[in-house]
């Protein structure tokens, strides 16, 4: 039987960016559109206390679930913020990134064979993470004519036996889809019913556009016990190379396991960059809407280009920064197959654009393309000027 680690792919995206990085290393221009860094720099407050923090020589081991004002800062912001019921700071567990999050997430809450299901396309590590904590991901097609609604029917009748958690990610990466607080209701309502638990990604919660509002998934009443909240500060304060993210969950045993899983792996988050999210997340919160309003403008861009070009249907995305595309049959590079890294590998080759091939997003990803607009808003805006002329130039 293959090792579970031999499962986890290096990624697709890395491929891409490494062949990018070696087109910009002959001294061609790169427009960077393949993955989703945001290219704002950290709020001044948290790089201020950084730097402090640094002088003060803050610099040693901390509790391995977050320094207390931290952890503090965290539980104001869920508890008004995103409208969680959680007793106490006790309650929140700082991590490296939600990536740690979702890492031990699926180890503290599955036994081997434990099903979850989660949404196809979906950002691949996730499934990944659920294989490494001894879990089977059971995928749920989000389809194009519905808006890639994440549907209740759908993810009732992938229940079995086996289902230990739903996963949900809203705003979604990589379609951009935000889901409705209905549909959370709905999907609250069957893990009572089947009593499951649920794990709400909500990296994105803050790159949300057009007057949407997040509904944090844990704020529901039928979700509120069963829910661990998983967030990031990579998104919101620009902080992705800091890797800061934290956990909330009321689940009294799931909490016992993530602390003893925290402490045999990170042992507590990098104590300056602690010391950087305190300040950021209790510093002014303008810094995140006038963010949203660029990355609106940039979406809009994007689309139109997209829009504009032939082979690819765009969907306009409600959150996050991502453009999800289906490639149309007549695409050339198509050739009797739907091969997505054909477009990939043409744009890259054709005017230096990034991309990520849609089949790296899960199975019904095959055929589609992502389009990142979290880079400079210069590089989107060149990207849109290019991208019908070069689509059009494709030889048949
Ligand atoms: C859906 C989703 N969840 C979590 C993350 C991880 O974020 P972090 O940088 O905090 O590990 C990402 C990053 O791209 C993401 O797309």
């Amino acid at each position: 039987m293959t090792h579970v680690v031999d499962q986890v792919s290096l990624g697709a995206i890395v491929q891409v960016r490494d062949r990018l990085l070696e087109i910009q290393a002959k001294g061609h221009k790169v427009l960077r559109l393949e993955s989703g860094d945001p290219s704002f720099d950290i709020p001044v407050p948290a790089r201020e206390a950084m730097e402090k923090a640094l002088r003060d020589g803050l610099t040693h081991y901390t509790a391995s679930t977050g320094i207390p004002p931290l952890r503090e800062a965290i539980y104001r912001k869920v508890t008004t913020e995103n409208g969680l019921k959680v007793p106490d700071s006790d309650h929140v567990i700082v991590t490296n990134g939600a990536m740690n999050g979702l890492n031990i997430i699926f180890r503290a809450m599955l036994d081997p064979g434990d099903e979850v299901i989660l949404p196809d396309p979906m950002w691949t590590e996730i499934a990944e993470n659920i294989r490494l904590g001894g879990g089977v991901p059971v995928p749920v097609r989000l389809r194009e004519n519905e808006g890639y609604l994440y549907s209740p029917e759908d993810i009732e009748a992938a229940i079995t036996k086996k289902t230990r958690a739903i996963f949900i990610n809203t705003p979604h990466n990589p379609t951009g889809m935000v889901v409705s607080k209905s549909t959370l209701e709905a999907i609250a309502a069957l893990a009572e019913k089947h009593n499951l638990f649920l794990v709400s990604d909500e990296a994105y919660e803050h790159v949300i556009f057009d007057g949407r509002k997040h509904v944090s998934l844990g704020s529901l009443p039928a979700a509120q016990n069963r829910t661990v909240s998983i967030f990031s500060l990579s998104k919101t304060y620009a902080m992705s190379g800091l890797r800061i993210g934290y956990m909330v969950t009321t689940d009294e045993l799931l909490l016992e396991r993530l602390k003893k899983l925290v402490r045999c792996t990170i042992n507590g988050e990098n104590s300056v960059t602690q010391y950087g999210a305190t300040a950021a997340l209790n510093g002014p919160q303008d810094f995140t809407k006038s963010m949203a309003q660029e990355y609106q403008m940039r979406r809009d861009m994007l689309f139109s280009a997209l829009e504009e070009s032939p082979y690819v249907k765009p969907f306009k995305a409600g959150g996050a920064f991502y453009i999800w595309a289906r490639i149309t049959p007549d695409w050339p590079g198509y050739q009797g197959k739907t091969d997505d890294w054909s477009m990939t590998n043409y744009l890259i080759d054709a005017s230096g654009i990034g991309s990520s091939p849609g089949s790296a997003f899960g199975a019904s990803g095959d055929g589609h393309i992502r389009f990142a607009f979290s880079c400079s808003t210069e590089q989107v805006r060149e990207a849109s000027s290019l991208l019908p002329s070069v689509l059009k130039a494709a030889k048949k």
